[in-house]
């Protein structure tokens, strides 16, 4: 499957999906896109020769409409957004219904929404005293964090000293569970029946 990874930082989701053995003989990515020009994850596309795509009103940039036809020219079936901050156009979307999946750093439904990324979102699980925390990947729809639940996992965090120290234990397993999901996605193995998102 011919996937594209939306990016606005480092990029470590996205070396996890260029890395895994989950992901290295099912999926390829095909295009990086990201609203900033120098971000890390641009270094580590450009290292692996991955085209890449600044989108938004900038000169120079794409806009969503010029990406949407560059990435059904390229046939992509998947997009991943693996830390990306902008909300992206309805129509867009709409597009790419049930085919846009989000990595987020905590258990949703809580701790997200607008402003909720970053270390933002482990200062709010720190500070609220919760004693799991653990990534989300759940569909894209039109708001920040509010679609259907693909999959989690539980980090114990009942001793952590700092937001720092949980950051570090739940990125762990985002590098795990993303190319999980990313495969998953790639054999067809993830669909919806009865309002659930059922992994088989
Ligand atoms: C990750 O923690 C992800 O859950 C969140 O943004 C961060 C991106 O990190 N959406 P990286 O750029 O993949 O290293």
């Amino acid at each position: 499957m011919r996937i594209a990874v939306f990016v606005s930082g480092r990029g470590s989701n996205l070396q996890a999906i260029l890395n895994s053995p989950e992901t290295k003989d099912i999926v390829e990515v095909k295009a990086v896109i990201s609203d900033k020009t120098d971000c890390g994850a641009f270094k580590i596309a450009k290292s692996s020769s991955i085209p890449t795509f600044c989108v938004g009103n900038k000169p120079g940039n794409v806009s969503y409409s010029d990406l949407s036809l560059i990435l059904s020219e390229m046939k992509v079936g998947l997009i991943v957004l693996a830390g990306y901050l902008k909300l992206i156009p309805d129509n867009f979307i709409s597009e790419y219904k049930n085919r846009i999946i989000n990595i987020h750093p905590a258990l949703l439904p809580s701790f997200g929404g607008k402003g909720m990324y970053g270390l933002n979102v482990h200062k709010a699980v720190f500070e609220s005293s919760a004693k799991v925390s653990g990534p989300t990947i759940h569909f894209v729809d039109n708001t920040y964090d509010t679609g259907k639940i693909i999959a989690q996992q539980i980090v114990d965090i009942s001793n952590a000293k700092s937001p720092e120290e949980i950051a570090e234990k739940v990125l762990k397993e985002e590098h795990k569970l993303l190319p999980y999901v990313v495969r998953k996605f790639a054999e067809g193995k993830i669909n919806i029946q009865d309002e659930r998102v059922i992994l088989t």
